[in-house]
Order: structure tokens, then sequence, then C-alpha cells
């Protein structure tokens, strides 16, 4: 016999490696078990990123002995009993190996009491193994304690990242199930200092505010609206929020988070041509409907779920969104407002009035990294290179010898060189040369030409968000931009370069951010540093679609003579591009 049944505690290893991933799952499934158990106090504290030290707190049902001894059983789990169960499932747990995967994998342990009980039970495991089992006093519910994950598979402890990475994550996802559950009060702390201690909050709006963070909330419109048994719930952002990863989209199925590309899709249709490729908005969706309608197993994390109508939530989804943004539209929502008085009240779509509309688009990011790879030897920072023979094509490279003929669609600007016509586009030009004068004044040392601004902005970010930014500030300072930290997740914005005074710093700084976290810079690396300055140069360059006087052409096309590279922007998109008189004169066949 070659073949024989593996013993339970290598089972249990090669289990965690689908459910424990890293810190942050751990932390997943202990919260998940206390909402299934009607916590309503949930209390994480973390040590080292969770690498030293995962405990989860509860005040739920508890486990009387037998159970508790059970629990850390493979396949032994109180939420489903036949096979029918398996179709409708209304907990988060369901396959009973959440426990015993962890415990195979950390030293583990588990105390809890049931309400009705007299005391309570310690059960500790080491890597698998049943070390002690024993009364103990306890409040009712439950605490697990997860110490040293990954102890005896050092393969994966090696892949765990800095504490920071790990703890990012665990604040994500803390802050995700959060939003989902707002009857129930959350306390998570790093290193026993509070990362979030959101109580319990008598609506989602709170929650999300509590969440997201005031300015974030301020932007968000409530969803309502139901298709047949599938209802669609919870907030979106206002066409003129505009994220540039889709970190902001929170997708809830019957409660239980999850990333849906049904959901988002349909999030994408119902704003339809409000955002362009490479936008995303900010949404929380809670999805409700017959637990017999969605699969939830069919992810070793359950981070995914399958609809038995897929096109029926995606129209549901989409009509919500769409619906509550033309509310919005101020002609729409008068039109709106009408039809409802003469329906006598009946409720309509949003379920609340608009609580802000703000007029002037904001920049959205032209050249968006996923989207569009910068050209071949795109400008990486210092020591960049022409991305193409741009400059061979022009020879005399003045700038300043150009005649211009005028704006084309308030984008392009149309000259007149001695060889022929040349295209340059307005934005990618300003871009190039807001980058260069950037780049010289961090170099020296006296302080930056910036504006104060008279009221310094507040922003208020996410954990992770917050922990990046403030290693980031010496980088925004060299970038001109002053901010001091303001309490908590805070900051203030004390002065920006010249050129974006007057423009949306709140939502310019937000990106950056964001942009900076996608990519992956490191904070303290040379490169994010020059990211921050590519970033800002973005956010000050003007934009496509901005009429400009003549005299600002002429400045602007002036000052690309002072550029050491003008032939590019510094994310690699050509500046400008020239048709010579003999390749027109080929093109109408006037010469062979
Ligand atoms: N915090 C808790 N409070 C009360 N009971 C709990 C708690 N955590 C776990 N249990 C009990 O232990 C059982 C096993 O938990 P475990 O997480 O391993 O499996 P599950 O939640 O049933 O399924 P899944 O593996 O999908 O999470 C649960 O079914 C539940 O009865
Ligand atoms: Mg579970």
């Amino acid at each position: 016999m070659k073949i024989k049944i593996l013993p339970e505690i290598i089972s249990n290893k090669i289990a965690a490696g689908e459910v424990v991933e890293r810190p942050f799952s751990v932390v997943k499934e202990l919260v998940e078990n206390a909402l299934d158990a009607g916590s309503t106090q949930i209390l994480i504290e973390i040590e080292k990123g969770g690498k030293s030290l995962i405990r989860v707190s509860d005040n739920g049902d508890g486990m009387g002995r037998d159970d508790a001894l059970l629990s850390i059983e493979r396949y032994a789990t109180s939420k489903i009993s036949k096979d029918e169960d398996l179709f409708s499932i209304n907990t988060f747990g369901f396959r009973g190996e959440a426990l015993p995967s962890i415990a195979s994998v950390s030293r583990f342990s588990l105390v809890t009491k049931e309400k009705s009980a007299e005391a309570g039970i310690e059960i500790k495991i080491d890597g698998g193994k049943v070390v002690s089992v024993a009364d103990k006093g306890s409040p009712s519910g439950t605490m697990i304690t997860v110490k040293d994950l990954f102890f005896n598979t050092p393969a994966r402890r090696k892949f765990l990242k800095s504490t920071d990475t790990e703890m990012g994550h665990i604040a994500d996802i803390v802050a995700s199930m959060a939003l989902g559950h707002m009857g129930v009060q959350f306390r998570l702390l790093h290193n026993g200092k509070t990362v979030y201690n959101l109580l319990s909050a008598p609506d989602s709006a709170r929650r999300a505010e509590d969440v997201l963070g005031k300015d974030t909330r301020s932007s968000l419109y409530r969803l309502g609206f139901s298709l047949g048994d599938i209802s669609v719930s919870g907030w979106i952002s206002s066409p003129m929020i505009k994220r540039s990863t889709a970190r902001g989209i929170y997708t809830y199925v019957n409660g239980r988070f999850v990333r849906d590309k049904v959901v988002q899709h349909a999030l994408f249709e119902g704003y339809a041509a409000r955002l362009i490729k490479g936008e995303f908005p900010v949404a929380v969706i809670f999805i409700k409907l017959p637990y017999d309608s969605v699969d939830v197993n069919v992810h070793p994390a359950k981070r995914e779920v399958r609809f038995s109508d897929q096109n029926k939530v995606h129209e549901a989804v989409k009509a919500a969104v769409k619906n509550a943004l033309d509310l919005l539209d101020p002609y729409k929502k008068a039109a709106a407002d009408f039809i409802q008085k003469e329906r006598t009240g009946k409720s309509f779509g949003v379920s609340e009035p608009p609580t802000f509309y703000k007029s002037g688009g904001k920049i959205s990011h032209p050249h968006p990294s996923v989207l569009v790879p910068p050209l071949a030897g795109g400008d990486q920072g210092e020591g960049e290179k022409p991305p193409n023979m741009q400059d061979d094509l022009w020879e005399k490279k003045q700038f300043k010898d150009l005649r211009i003929l005028g704006q084309l669609h308030g984008t392009y600007i149309i000259c007149e060189s001695g060889e022929g016509i040349i295209l340059i586009d307005q934005h990618a030009a300003h871009e190039r040369i807001l980058y260069e004068e950037l780049k010289i004044r961090r170099g020296r040392t006296e302080a930056h030409p910036s504006q104060k601004l008279l009221i310094p902005e507040v922003i208020e970010f996410g954990y992770r968000e917050a922990g990046i930014f403030e290693k980031l500030l010496p980088d925004f300072f060299k970038a001109g931009i002053e901010v001091e930290p303001f309490g908590g997740k805070a900051f203030a914005v004390k002065s920006v370069p010249a050129f974006m005074a007057g423009k949306d710093i709140k939502s310019a700084v937000t990106e950056i951010v964001e942009k900076i976290i996608e990519t992956g810079f490191a904070p303290g690396i040379e490169k994010a540093s020059d990211e921050v300055l590519k970033l800002v140069a973005c956010h000050g360059a003007i934009r496509a679609n901005q009429q400009l006087s003549d005299k600002e052409i002429r400045t602007l096309v002036d000052q690309l003579d002072g550029c050491a590279m003008p032939s590019h922007c510094p994310h690699g998109r050509p500046t400008w591009i020239s048709f010579t008189i003999n390749e027109l004169e080929k093109f109408f066949k006037r010469i062979g």
C-alpha cells in the first residue's frame, strides 16, 4: 500500500494553508466566529502585526465544556448539520475548519464560558497538540489567543511581511467587518494602542463615518432599492469623488464581506459615463437575498460567493446606483420630487436628501499605471531617458520660436515650426514643467516657496493610509506640501506649492497617498519620493478641457525650453508630436 490516510495533525496543517494565509486571516476567522456567536462587543488585541500575538475576546454565547473540546476538532461545527443546510447558510462559518487549522500552526488557547455555566474552560494547544484542558474562572463569552503564528511552519513564517504591512491588512479587515456590523462594538488595539474603538452605532451612516472618516462620509449618498427578493442598500460616493483604486469599494452579501466582480461591474455600469477608466468610487453596498440564492462555499477563505441568478443581482445593483445618482442631478431630482409628491409620498430610491453637491470637476489621473504602462524606457526618476525618438523629429527644439496657432478642443496646443506643425498636449507639458521645477527645488536646501493656506485643510485617513502618509510627510514637504499630524489619523495641510493653490487639496493628497499605496512604493525609498513629485505635478498641472488665454499658452510653450526632458511627461507619455511639411505633402500626394 502506497496510499495512507494522513494523520490529523498534518491534514490540519494542510487545511491551515488555505484558511490561514497570514495574520489577518486569523483575525477574520475569529471575529466571524464571535459574530456568529451573537456577540455585541468584540475586542481584538494584536502585537507585532499579529506575528507575536492575536487575541479576540467576545461577549457572545460561549461554549460548554464538551462543545469547546469539539470545536477544535476538524469538521466540528454547530452551524450546519444536514446536506440541505449547506445550500442555505446564514452564518459566517460552516466548515468547522478554522479553529483546528489555526491551532495547528500556532500556540493557541481557548477560554470560553456559557452564560449559564458556573465556570469556564481553558484549552491550550501547541502546534496542533493539546497540552492542557482545565476549568477556568472567566466572564461569559470566548477569548481565543493565538501566539507565534506559523512557528512550526517556517516556510510560511518567512512570507510574513513587515509589522506595518500585516497590521495594515488587519486594520483593513476589521474596518470592513465593522462596516457590515454597525450594532457591534469593535475595539482594535495594536501593541496596546487603540487603532479603532467603534461604539455600537445607531445606523450605518454613523458607522461609515467612524470607519471611513468624516470627509468620505460627507460625500456619500444612501442607496435603497429592491428588485424582487433582492434588496440593495448602503452608500455610494458622489461622482465628483474619484479614487484611483478599488480599495474604497466594500461589498456585503447577506452581511458577508466579499470581493465580487458581478457587483463591481454593476456598480461601474450604474455610474456609467460619470466615471472613466481608472477612476473608482467609494461604495459600501449591502446586498440581501434569500440564503439559498447564493453559494458561499466557493472560495477557501470565503472571500467570494456565487449567485444563482447573477444577472438579476447585476440588474439590481446597477439600478440602485443609477437611481441614486440620477437623483443627484438637479433636474432629474426636481422631476423625481414632483413625481414623488404626486404619488403621495411613496418611498423613492434615495431615502436621504443629498447633503453634498460639489461643483467643479476634480482632476483624474490621466495615465493610471495599471491601464497605460509607461512607454519603454519611461521616466524612472533619476537618470531618466527619453522614451522614444521624439526629439529626432524636430531638431531645433526651440519652443520659443514656435508660432502658436491656437488651442484644439481645449486640450492640445497647435503650433507652426520651421519644419511643419507641432501639437502639444497641454496637461502632459505642464506636468513635465512642474515636475522638473519640483525636482530642482528638492535638491536645494532653502525653504520651499510654497503658499500658506489661510485655514489648514484637515484630512482624516484610514489606519493604513495614515500610517503610510505619516512616513511620507518628508517627501510631501520636499514637494512643497507641508503637513502636520493633527491627532489620531488626522493631518493638517498647512501649505502647498503656489500652483496647487485654489485646487481641491484634500482629494489631491488623498489620491496621491492611495496611488502610492497601490503601486507598492514603500516610504523612505527614493522612488516613492519621486513618485510623490510626479503625482503632485500631475495634480497641479492644467488639465485637458481647460481653455487657456493666449498669454498662458505662450508661457507654457516657452517654459518647455527650460526643461531637461521636454519630450515626455514624468510618467512617460509624449508631450508633443510633429508632422513635417514633407510628411504632409506625402500624405496629400503632392510629392511621390
Ligand atoms: N467565539 C466563539 N463563540 C462561541 N462559539 C464558538 C466561537 N468560536 C467557535 N465557536 C464554536 O466552535 C465551532 C468551530 O469553529 P470553527 O471556526 O472552527 O468552525 P465554523 O465556524 O463552524 O466553520 P468555519 O471553519 O467555516 O469557520 C463553531 O461551529 C462554534 O460552534
Ligand atoms: Mg468559524
